[in-house]
């Protein structure tokens, strides 16, 4: 059998583009692993999307071990990760025994965020046996620090750092990357440059596949949506309309007293 690394890799090579998403709950990671989606991430976004804080940065291990299980229920095809929150990965060895406390609730792999910092940690948990789906670029855990949601390579020397921390996650064994707000050229250099997938996000069409919040992608967060993201659809409409539909029934129906 081959190792998720390798699938991935031989995807890359046959020019396949990974389509990845996140899901948080059985019914959608259904929805999705039915739909085709390669690779669905149960990702810390839930804090923003699912939970209403307003950044990342409070999820626990315990938030993502409960939301990982619901996916898993729900998927039989597709690739599941489920990040590893901030703060759950401050040594290797408390990534590995998060890592495997998020294997255990379902997922095939885990992600984390950094690049050349984090390639000891990465190797880590490859030679566990744990398959890690790498982040680079913008970094939601870092967002307190770093003021916002910035582009990332516009100067030579961040170019620079990120081609480096690209090789050094493809170095320590990870099975693929994700470039978010990477300028698209870029995005692009890395992407011919490393040979596991690249999946962008806010990063331009250069990569090799990308990913996407799925409320954004649906509509279902329409208090906030990133430039780049073009919305399929409007499920949060759709759900105000049937609800008001039903409560105009029951008011309709209601019992004059
Ligand atoms: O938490 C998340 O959903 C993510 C993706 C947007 C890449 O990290």
């Amino acid at each position: 059998m081959i190792t998720l690394r390798e699938a991935y890799i031989q995807q890359k090579t046959a020019r396949k583009p990974v389509v990845s998403l996140t899901a948080y709950d059985y019914p959608t990671a259904r929805l999705l692993d039915e739909a085709g989606v390669d690779l669905i991430l149960v990702g810390d976004s839930l804090g923003m999307v699912v939970l209403g804080y307003p950044d990342t940065t409070s999820v626990s291990v315990a938030d993502m071990v409960h939301h990982t299980r619901a996916v898993a229920r729900g998927v039989e095809r597709a690739t599941v990760i489920a990040d590893l929150p901030k703060g759950s990965y401050d040594s290797p060895e408390d990534a590995i025994a998060n890592a495997r406390t998020l294997i255990e609730a379902g997922a095939d792999a885990v992600k984390l965020e950094g690049g050349e910092e984090q390639a000891g940690t990465i190797a880590a948990l490859h030679q566990q046996g744990i398959s890690v789906f790498a982040h680079i670029g913008m970094l939601p855990q870092h967002i307190r620090e770093e003021g916002g949601y910035k582009i990332k390579g516009r100067t030579p020397e961040q170019a620079a750092q990120l081609l480096a921390d690209a090789r050094a996650v493809e170095e320590a064994g990870a099975f693929a990357v994700v470039l978010e707000l990477v300028t698209p050229p870029l995005a692009r250099e890395i992407s011919a440059a490393i040979s596991i997938p690249t999946i962008g996000i806010g990063s331009g069409e250069g990569c090799d596949g990308q990913i996407r919040v799925l409320h954004d992608v649906i509509g279902l967060y329409p208090w906030f949506r990133p430039k780049f993201v073009e919305p399929k659809a409007d499920v949060a409409s759709v759900i105000q309309e049937a609800v008001r539909a039903y409560a105009d029934d029951v008011r309709h129906d209601a019992i004059e007293p």
